[in-house]
């Protein structure tokens, strides 16, 4: 007998997916196919899958070719499954040609030809308002705001602004967009998501002329530091029914939903701390980050964690000539502290310890790059890890988040608040 193994997400089953299934039977007796599971899919960055996993193996099963129906849950579970099923045939799409070569070891590779001009990301799209995506920017620096978009279905990365006419003009043409403006109402015409990446005192006003026009912002964060002024903004989005996000991806990162909901829901008990400290250095050299823009991310990532009723804020920093080089800022809760570590020279570890009356999370690196933590609940005899792997730099989930937003689908639930927006804003005049 001869079994055959092929995997594939089958999102919007299509005649594609049905010839291949037809061909891959055809190559054996016995055709073992493996469905990606959903969180499989947004791990590896496949972020707009749009049936549900049991509607995926559903229309698999409908075919009838497919003899046993199994779910790719992980990175690295195709040779394990051959092994299992004394797999003889992998059977694959030509497009993955090259990708799994490693393979041939355990069994023989099959390359069956992709049927022509169809694929699930087509009929997506075909289905979907596509929404076009504008660059608002005065560097060539581009963070892979370009690049990260285009992962997700529904979105065309058009063109870029730019106050300066020459990083208009050489940033369309490094990154192939369509039109570099510098007229911002040009740019907003065809522009239906907006992302501001402009240094802090310019922000407010590009997004104000954005939300008038009706289009959906991402901005870089804080927009303003007058916490008035900075509601004003939120709630005018809000009336123009606009999206409005920003830009601190690590809120956007599965794992920091996680974790952001065990601490909360007391899974090491009352909080009693958090310190998490934050360096300019582990982002890239280009990025223009000031201590501001730098200690938004933990002191926003501490008020989602601990809340916004703090009851005082003080901060030490170090200056070196008239530049902030280092700080600390400690806000006192009624039964908890918090300290984030801010540092644009030196370096730091960028761990993040969370102690509760019977517990402790720890990341030891990175924390707003989050992929991973550890757990301990003091009534246990180990610690448990969690972990969450992300594709890119993270931009992409951002996207996707604020694309559900806009077409109802979901709401986010980490994004800021009102509230914590106001709270953040106001420990920032803090530690002026
Ligand atoms: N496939 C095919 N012909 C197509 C589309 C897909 O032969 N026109 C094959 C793929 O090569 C793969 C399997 O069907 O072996 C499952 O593919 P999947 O990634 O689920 O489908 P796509 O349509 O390629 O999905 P997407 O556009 O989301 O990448």
């Amino acid at each position: 007998m001869t079994t055959v193994i092929t995997y594939g997400t089958f999102d919007l089953f299509h005649q594609g997916h049905y010839n291949l299934l037809k061909r891959a039977k055809e190559l054996g007796d016995f055709l073992i196919v493996g469905v990606t599971g959903e969180t499989y899919d947004v791990e590896r960055g496949k972020l707009s899958v749009q049936d549900s996993l049991a509607t995926r193996i559903e229309n698999v099963k409908a075919t009838g070719f497919a003899d046993k129906i199994i779910v790719e849950e992980y990175l690295g579970q195709k040779i394990p499954d051959i092994i299992k099923y004394h797999v003889d045939i992998f059977a694959i799409g030509s497009d993955w040609k090259g990708k799994f070569d490693h393979i041939g070891k355990y069994c023989q590779i099959v390359y069956l030809e992709r049927t022509k001009n169809i694929s699930s990301t087509l009929l997506r799209e075909s289905n979907m308002s596509i929404y076009n995506f504008g660059i608002v920017t005065d560097s060539l620096y581009d963070n892979e705001t370009v690049i990260e978009p285009k992962i997700v279905s529904g979105i065309h990365v058009e063109s870029v602004y730019s106050p300066k006419p020459d990083v208009a003009k050489q940033f369309s043409e490094i990154y192939e967009l369509n039109a570099g403006f510098s007229n911002y109402k040009e740019f907003l015409q065809d522009t239906d998501i907006v992302y501001i990446k402009m240094p802090r005192n310019q922000r407010k006003e590009y997004v104000v002329e954005a939300i008038r026009n009706k289009k959906h912002v991402i901005c870089d964060m804080p927009i303003t530091m007058d916490a008035e002024e900075e509601q004003e903004i939120l709630n005018y989005a809000n009336r123009n029914g606009v999206s409005l996000f920003c830009n601190v991806m690590t809120l956007y990162q599965h794992a920091f939903g996680q974790l952001l909901w065990m601490a909360r829901g007391n899974l090491i008990g009352d909080l009693v701390s958090i310190k998490c400290s934050i360096s300019r250095s582990a982002f890239d050299k280009k990025c223009e980050f000031d201590f501001m823009d730098l200690a938004y991310y933990p002191i926003c990532v501490i008020t989602k964690i601990m809340g916004s009723e703090y009851d005082s804020v003080h901060s030490k920093l170090i200056k070196d000539g008239e530049e902030i080089a280092y700080g600390v800022i400690t806000f006192d809760y009624q039964n908890a502290v918090a300290v984030a570590e801010v540092s644009m020279d030196l370096d730091v570890s960028g761990s993040m310890t969370i102690v509760g009356t019977n517990g402790e999370i720890t990341i030891p690196e990175d924390w707003w790059r989050m992929g991973y933590f550890k757990l301990r609940n003091w009534s246990e005899p180990r610690a448990k890890h969690y972990s969450s792997n992300f594709e890119g730099n993270g931009f992409r989930y951002l996207i996707q988040a604020i694309l559900s937003d806009i077409r109802m689908e979901s709401s986010d639930t980490t994004r800021i608040t009102l509230s914590e927006h106001r709270s953040i804003t106001e420990i920032l005049n803090m530690v002026q």
